[in-house]
């Protein structure tokens, strides 16, 4: 059986389904693709790659269920929320949650790599539309087209922003940069930066980057419980998942399905997100530094430490350096 460990977002042959949006005058406005389809009562893993071309409309709109996590590249564009508009610059995420309305700018081609858990757009739906689209290109265009429900799940439209204020993108609570992490935790050949915490995501995922020096390598335990999800935006970084190896490099999203014991080994000094976010990583390394502080002796116990791992969804057993 082949299982898709490796996605090269930058592969043709990874877009599934690839749309582009227009504005009513016929100008471009995304190139949207959907690059994986979302698992689970949270729908998370929901995976999309788009390229926005610059447009008059930010597009202001929100949404009452799902959340929404966007690492930006290519260029800088401006955000809006919250009554402010800031220019985020590449290479920086930004979170959006149930409520809260936002919007884009853009004034140069800008790509933006989407994560969202609790919006349920299924494989079903990509199919069905996929379907309506060559049977029927111009039906959504038609005015009898229906313009709610099934057709979009969960975007709400909201009203354009007017007079919203500038302000430098450290004033814009939803703006997170590697620069500036929410927590970091140092470990040998390992700095793991907290960017999204899970209490941000209604208690479902959180966000961290690993910064990898070269030759840093970590191992699972022998049948890891929870498939999970990473995305690599520097260096490269050798995978090996049962007898399978492959090499994951800048802009792959890599796969560790669940009960394959995996193991790293960055070729390069490397950066990775967990971007399926289900390792309490934040309440494992308080807890741990609670009991470095308190209790060296169980600090040094495998069994309480593998039991903590366990607590907090931890699959990693160990960690080294090359
Ligand atoms: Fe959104």
């Amino acid at each position: 059986m082949e299982y898709q460990y490796l996605i090269d977002l930058n592969d043709e042959k990874n877009w599934l389904f690839p749309i582009v949006n227009r504005e009513p005058n016929g100008n471009v406005w995304e190139e949207a693709r959907t690059i994986h389809y979302p698992v689970g009562k949270e729908s998370l893993m929901r995976v999309t790659d788009s390229v926005f071309h610059p447009q008059p409309s930010a597009h202001c709109h929100y949404h009452r269920a799902a959340y929404e996590i966007f690492f930006w590249s290519m260029a800088p564009l401006d955000y809006y929320a919250a009554g402010k508009v800031a220019e985020v610059p590449p290479g920086c995420i930004t979170l959006h949650r149930p409520y809260e309305p936002h919007g884009f700018g853009f004034h140069a081609l800008t790509r933006k790599v989407g994560f969202f858990h609790r919006m349920d757009m299924p494989l079903e739906d990509g199919i069905c539309s996929a379907l309506l689209r060559e049977k029927q290109p111009d039906a959504r265009r038609r005015p009898d087209f229906p313009k709610a429900g099934a057709v979009m799940t969960d975007i709400v439209r909201a009203e354009d922003p007017v007079d919203y204020r500038r302000v430098p993108w450290q004033e814009m609570d939803g703006v997170r940069s590697i620069d500036r992490p929410l927590a970091v935790e140092r470990f040998d050949g390992v700095t793991m930066k907290m960017l999204i915490a899970r209490w941000e995501t209604g208690g479902v995922k959180e966000v961290w980057a690993a910064e990898m020096e070269k030759g840093f390598t970590a191992a699972s335990n022998p049948w890891p419980l929870r498939t999970e999800m990473l995305y690599v935006t520097k260096g490269e970084v050798r995978f090996t998942v049962y007898d399978d190896t492959f090499i994951a490099y800048k802009e792959c999203i890599v796969k560790l399905p669940k009960y394959g014991e995996y193991r790293i080994e960055a070729l390069s000094d490397a950066v990775v997100y967990d971007v399926g976010g289900q390792t309490e990583w934040f309440l494992l390394f308080r807890d741990r530094g609670s009991i470095c502080a308190s209790d060296g002796a169980r600090l040094a116990d495998a069994e309480a430490m593998r039991e903590l791992k366990a607590r907090h969804g931890c699959e990693i057993r160990t960690i080294g350096k090359n």
